[in-house]
This record gives C-alpha cells, sequence and structure tokens, in this order.
C-alpha cells in the first residue's frame, strides 16, 4: 500500500533527515515509527502525502508514485492527525470532521449521517457533540474528533504524527485502546509515529524502529522485545517507565483529565444530566481563569436541584485534593483507599491540574503491563 524505495532526503541546510529508506507497508497494516528525536519519522510521514519530496529514491502509495500525482488529490486519499490536533476553533464539532466531505462536494444529508456515524463509533452521543465547538470539549474530547476528521471520507491511508503526545498518561492509554477498537471495524492502513515505547509495543501489528534516517529493526512487538539486533534497540525498548514510579515520587503520570469541569454559574440540573451521560457521579467547579472552587458530588447536586437553585456556586467541596509539588503517589494512594471517589489535583497557581481515580491507574497499569500484546 506504501512503499519507500531508496529514499534519502537531504534539506537545503544539509541535514540528511533520511538515508536510503526501504519499507513496504501492507494494505490494513497498524504499522509504528519509533525512534530518537531528529531520527526522521516525521519526514517519512510527509513523503507519503506529499507535504515533503525526496531527494534521491521513490514513493509509492497504492502502486503509483506519488511525486505524479496531484498532491491534492493524493491528500484526499490519505488521513492526517497531528499532535497539535488542528481543529478550526470557529467551526463546530460536525464542521471540522466535515472539512474533507465538503471539500469533495457530498450533500449535507450524507455529510451529517457520516459525523454521526462516526461520533457513534467512538461514544459521542451525537445529539450532545455534533454542535459543540472545540473549546468546549476537553483535550482527549478534541483529539478523538481530530481522529474522527482523518477518518470522515473513508480514506485508504491514515498517517497519525505524535496525536497522543500532549495527553496526560490516561486519556492517552485510554484513545490507545479505543484507536485499536476502532481499527478492528475500519481497517485501515495506519502509519503512526510515535516516541513512547510503550505506546509503540502496545499499538503496532509491525514496529519500525529508526535511527539517523534508516530502519534499525522491524517487525512485531514480540520480535523487536525478544530478538533486539543491537544494543540499541534492547536499550530503546528496554525503557519500562511503570517500574520507575515510586511511591516517593510526584503524582504527575498519575493524573488525567477531569470529565466533567464546570463554572460556577452553571445550572445544577445541567450538571445532574452531563453526569449521568458520562456515567459519573463527580464534576469539578472552575472558574473561567481555571482556578479550582472544589468538587461536587452527586448527593450535593440533587440536594441543589431540589432547592432550586440555579448555579452550582458554592457547592464544590475542597477538603479532599492534593496539592502540586509536594503530593507523591503514596499521598494519592492514602486517598483512593480510603474512598473510591476522584481525588483532584491542585497547582501551586491554585488551577486544576486534573484528577486522579481508582480506575484510572487500574487501566494505567493494566495497558503497561499488557504492552506488546495489544495487537491482535
Ligand atoms: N524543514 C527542515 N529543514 C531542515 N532540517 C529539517 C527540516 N525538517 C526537519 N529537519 C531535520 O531533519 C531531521 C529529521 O527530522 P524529523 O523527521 O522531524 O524527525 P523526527 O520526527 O523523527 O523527530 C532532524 O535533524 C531535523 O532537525
Ligand atoms: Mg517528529
Amino acid at each position: 500500500m506504501v512503499e519507500f524505495q531508496n529514499v534519502t532526503k537531504v534539506y537545503d541546510d544539509g541535514t540528511r533527515a533520511l538515508d536510503q529508506l526501504n519499507l513496504t507497508i501492507e494494505r490494513g497494516e497498524f504499522v509504528v515509527f519509533i525512534g530518537p528525536s531528529g531520527c526522521g519519522k516525521t519526514t517519512s510521514l510527509k513523503m507519503i502525502n506529499h507535504l515533503e519530496t525526496p531527494t534521491e529514491g521513490t514513493v509509492l502509495v497504492g502502486g503509483q508514485d506519488v511525486s505524479g500525482v496531484n498532491p491534492v488529490e493524493l491528500r484526499r486519499g490519505i488521513g492526517y492527525v497531528i499532535q497539535e490536533i488542528g481543529l478550526l476553533p470557529h467551526l463546530t464539532v460536525e464542521e471540522n470532521i466535515g472539512t474533507v466531505p465538503h471539500l469533495l462536494g457530498w450533500r449535507k444529508k450524507r455529510t451529517r449521517e457520516r459525523v454521526d456515524e462516526l461520533l457513534a463509533l467512538s461514544g459521542l452521543d451525537p445529539t450532545v457533540y455534533r454542535h459543540r465547538l472545540p473549546a468546549q470539549l476537553s483535550g482527549g474530547q478534541q483529539q478523538r474528533i481530530g481522529v474522527l476528521r482523518a477518518l470522515a471520507a473513508d480514506p485508504d491511508v491514515v498517517l497519525m504524527d505524535e496525536p497522543f503526545g500532549a495527553l496526560d498518561p490516561i486519556t492517552k492509554a485510554n484513545l490507545q485502546q479505543e484507536l485499536l477498537e476502532l481499527q478492528q471495524r475500519v481497517q485501515k492502513t495506519i502509519i503512526f509515529v510515535t516516541h513512547d515505547i510503550d505506546e509503540a509495543l502496545k499499538l503496532g501489528d509491525r514496529v519500525v524502529l529508526m535511527r539517523r534516517g534508516a530502519v534499525e529493526q522491524m517487525g512485531s512487538p514480540d520480535h523487536l522485545q525478544n530478538e533486539p539486533v543491537n544494543e540499541f534497540v534492547r536499550s530503546f525498548i528496554g525503557e519500562d517507565r511503570l517500574s520507575q514510579i515510586s511511591p516517593e515520587g510526584p503524582v504527575d503520570t498519575l493524573i488525567e483529565e477531569a470529565p466533567l469541569q464546570v463554572w460556577p454559574d452553571t445550572d445544577p440540573t445541567w450538571v445532574l444530566e452531563r453526569l449521568e451521560e458520562l456515567s459519573r457521579e463527580t464534576a469539578q467547579v472552575v472558574d473561567r481563569r481555571g482556578r479550582w472552587h472544589g468538587m461536587m458530588y452527586l448527593a450535593d447536586l440533587l440536594e441543589a436541584e431540589r432547592k432550586k437553585r440555579t448555579s452550582v456556586e458554592g457547592l464544590g467541596r475542597r477538603d479532599r485534593k492534593l496539592t502540586q509539588p509536594e503530593a507523591t503517589v503514596r499521598d494519592a494512594a492514602v486517598l483512593l483507599v480510603d474512598l473510591d471517589a476522584p481525588v483532584p489535583v491542585i497547582r501551586e497557581d491554585g488551577t486544576l491540574a486534573g484528577v486522579i481515580t481508582n480506575g484510572g491507574v487500574a487501566r494505567l497499569t493494566i495497558s503497561r503491563l499488557t504492552r506488546g500484546g495489544g495487537a491482535q
């Protein structure tokens, strides 16, 4: 489906980004490119949709030399997701996902149906999310929309350049799992770039470990783990950050995005509806400057609704929390054992960093423990 034949890229300033790269990617494969910063991962991806041109060699997509195809036509058949997400802020979720179908001249009804189908595929209720603006979504949700947008016009190939790189570890683990489930249904040819070895081993049918613009070793996650060809591969694969989480260390790795954050002037009934939709029992109250006012429980909200209060102002409880930078993993564990509810984590400036949950910590641990076994 995608083939690199002796591809070399020398940038204008003399940087040799790719050095005789040879690689064939089959239709329906999920291939992950990994390697140290600057080894040529992004450059390789950009060759596939012709954002960069080889200095020497040939890149083929679907058997055609990309240098001979109209770039606009080429890119319509290739989805592209980047770390910076790149959603247009003034367009709704529906309009963002529908960008390429719109360019292709699809009729409104067809685009709407496709958007709804994709949102549902990703577990987002279309009636709730279709009309939201990117600013009304969490970072994880925005990146989900970025992925759906890339899939909208049903491309053969999807390129993903560190798409989850900016997300917290638990939101990232959730999106990885969703992507694997999505791929089982859509069966695209996916080329995914990361510098996170856990992510590479979890997602890839095949992992391509690059170094200095060429392939150092490629194969299944098992192959790379069990038969590293040299010390470079061994040490690259060997990094296991889970075993480096120490009870006295900072809580950073355990923090996930708070699923529901609301402003103090929000209506309690609205919050209750969102909680039901999310199957959650707590919400964080945060003001427009990001400062944390407290955490609300279901019972507080039901009571406020009964009393016909029109805002959640003052409902947040502030007694159970962790503060950065001093909070340790042990502190988090003590609070979580005590009560199975999210623990909010507050930054030094009083803003909400996120929450720590029993479920999140369990998912993170399981995802790390099963790494390499994730690609069926
Ligand atoms: N437009 C450019 N001009 C000059 N050098 C570049 C350009 N883009 C990337 N490079 C260089 O090419 C090498 C490979 O870059 P890149 O493919 O972005 O690496 P990676 O994605 O693996 O971190 C790096 O040394 C980088 O600095
Ligand atoms: Mg890069």
